[in-house]
């Protein structure tokens, strides 16, 4: 007979991804690809002919969420300067580094933007819901926007884990400098990348490229072609030798040891990377509410 035990346990899963995995019995049963669901659990449970009650739980449920959008008052409205971050976590945990550490550093920034004079370019602040659910709500406000509307935006800055506890230092690929992975963003994103090594690097911190992975929000931006850059300090993949040994930390442990876990606490942030990179935020944002001519021409 099938183990309703199993069943229960796989689909009470909740890992982004297709559930994959065998059930006790029968061994030959496996969990198809692209997910269980309730019919498939029923097949499985009468495929040798048992009876058995499953208790059939998912996940979704329906939820409403919300992103918050702020723009300044003054600047032009057709040619934006937007940035954005993540407000939510996974449910494993409360999602200090991933991402308190981006939002809290454009919360910042928009605050003290706010005191300021006018700006010629207006600048629009993202704060994204349902990240963590498939880039959500930063999905639904880039297809919200007219084809003109998208127009109007110059250019998106991300901010997703800039804390990380061991952390690298990295700013999203925008010519492909490292030839590997996905391939470069939007034209004028490469400026932008310039912009972000440029400012740390007179800080003296290296910088390395990451590629757009399609891992959050400046997803739907760079999809529309949308020129977009920002910043992160790493995730699970391991630190290297050589990153150690020019940004310090741990060599062999991961850039966040603690990506989407219970321990993404209050603990879990650098606060020497967090300062170097909202200031890295604050001087893009300097930049281009100022002018955008280098990335846009
Ligand atoms: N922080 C992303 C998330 O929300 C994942 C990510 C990893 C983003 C590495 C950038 C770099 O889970
Ligand atoms: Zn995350
Ligand atoms: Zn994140
Ligand atoms: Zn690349």
């Amino acid at each position: 007979a099938a183990d309703a035990g199993a069943i229960g346990a796989l689909i009470s899963n909740n890992e982004p991804g297709p559930l994959n995995g065998t059930l006790g019995t029968p061994a030959d049963a496996r969990i198809p690809t692209g997910g269980l669901s309730q019919a498939d659990g029923q097949a499985l449970a009468a495929k040798d002919g048992a009876t058995v009650q499953l208790e059939l739980r998912t996940f979704q449920e329906a939820r409403t969420s919300y992103n918050v959008i702020a723009e300044t008052k003054t600047g032009r409205k057709d040619n934006v300067v937007m940035l954005g971050s993540h407000l939510d976590s996974v449910p494993a945990g409360p999602g200090i580094n991933d991402n308190g550490t981006g939002s809290a550093a454009l919360l910042e920034t928009a605050l003290q933007l706010g005191a300021k004079p006018k700006v010629n370019n207006a600048v629009r602040f993202g704060f994204w819901s349902a990240e963590e659910f498939g880039l959500v709500g930063s999905t639904h406000y880039v297809d919200s926007l007219s084809f003109e509307q998208q127009l109007d935006l110059a250019l998106y800055l991300n901010f997703d884990m800039i804390g990380s506890p061991n952390a690298g230092y990295f700013a999203y690929d925008g010519d492909d400098s490292d030839h590997v992975g996905a391939g470069p963003g939007p034209y004028g994103s490469a400026q932008i990348e310039k912009t972000f090594v440029d400012y740390l690097t007179g800080r003296g911190v290296a910088v390395e490229g990451t590629d757009f992975t399609g891992r959050s929000d400046y997803g739907e931006f760079i999809a529309v072609g949308i020129p977009a850059g920002g910043l992160d300090t790493g995730a699970e993949v391991l630190k290297t030798e050589a990153q150690a040994a020019k940004w310090g930390g741990t060599a062999g442990i991961a850039f966040d040891p603690c990506y989407h876990q219970a321990c993404d606490n209050l603990g879990n942030v650098d606060r020497v990377a967090l300062d170097r990179n909202a200031d890295g935020l604050a001087w893009a944002l300097g930049v281009y509410a100022t002018s955008t001519e280098s990335v846009n021409g």
